[in-house]
């Protein structure tokens, strides 16, 4: 696929896979994707997993990300993972602000810029999430809440890291649901998005900033979103989980 930026596949385990689990998943998936160089390839176990799974992706093109992390460094955090924690495994990226940690959890756009400050400062390359709910897509209101999250969760990032950092665009009321926005939809508000970007920074950093497409990216649709021109990779949750759909995605958007 002739894209302008690389595309970067990530598989969001969430709190799915026992160590065992895990270690079989990477196997799998390994063997079925050790080839592949085109696309940067991340997967997102649960923390208890990072340890065993790092071990099996050593000296493979599979890269480490974890799913959050603490914006404090060290101290009485109870339950908080912090950056270097995770560094210590190798991890190269960190999901911050996704819908389900800014819904049941509470994370705020100024919590998630903090975190990407944090993760930026550790050489971890952060995947914010933004997305609107369905209540909001048909109050006719998305580009809006997107501009606000984009600028509240990117705030004071500098253009250096900003171009760092990835996007994940993942309507809310897509993700889990079977229901993936049509490409039209999802190429919309990337676009939007890297307008966006433009005007914060300048049209180069915008050109450089990878924005994934999440919410139900299967093998039968990610092809076609990730032809779109501003749809730079997908962040994949449910079926990340199987070694072979997971798999299937990325070869089905190779050449
Ligand atoms: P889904 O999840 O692929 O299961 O819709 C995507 C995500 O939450 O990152």
């Amino acid at each position: 696929m002739n894209k302008d930026r690389k595309l970067i596949i990530a598989g969001n385990w969430k709190m799915n896979k026992t160590v065992a689990e895990a270690a079989d998943l990477i196997d799998a998936l390994l063997i079925d994707l050790k080839d592949v160089k085109e696309i940067d390839m991340v997967v997102c176990p649960p923390f208890t997993a990072l340890g065993e799974v790092s071990k099996h992706i050593l000296s493979t093109s599979i890269r480490l990300g974890a799913q959050n992390m603490s914006q404090h460094p060290s101290g009485a955090y109870t339950g908080e993972v912090s950056a270097m924690m995770l560094k210590e495994f190798s991890v190269r990226y960190v999901i911050l602000g996704h819908s389900e940690r800014r819904q049941y959890f509470n994370e705020t756009d100024a919590l998630v810029s903090v975190k990407a400050h944090a993760a930026h400062a550790a050489a971890l390359r952060p995947i914010i999430c933004v997305g609107e709910t369905l209540e909001e897509r048909e109050k006719g209101v998305t580009e809006e809440i997107i501009e606000t999250q984009v600028r509240g969760s990117m705030d004071g990032l500098d253009a250096a890291k900003a171009a760092d950092t990835i996007l994940a665009y993942e309507p809310v009321w897509a993700i889990g649901t079977g229901k993936t926005a049509s490409t039209e939809q999802a190429q919309e508000v990337h676009a939007h998005i890297r307008r966006l970007l433009a005007s914060m920074y300048d049209e180069s950093t915008a050109r450089l900033v990878r924005i994934q497409y999440g919410g139900s990216v299967k093998p039968n649709n990610a092809r076609e979103l990730m032809s779109q021109p501003d749809i730079d990779g997908a962040l994949v949750g449910g079926a990340s989980l199987e070694a072979r759909s997971f798999a299937q995605i990325i070869k089905s958007c190779l050449d």
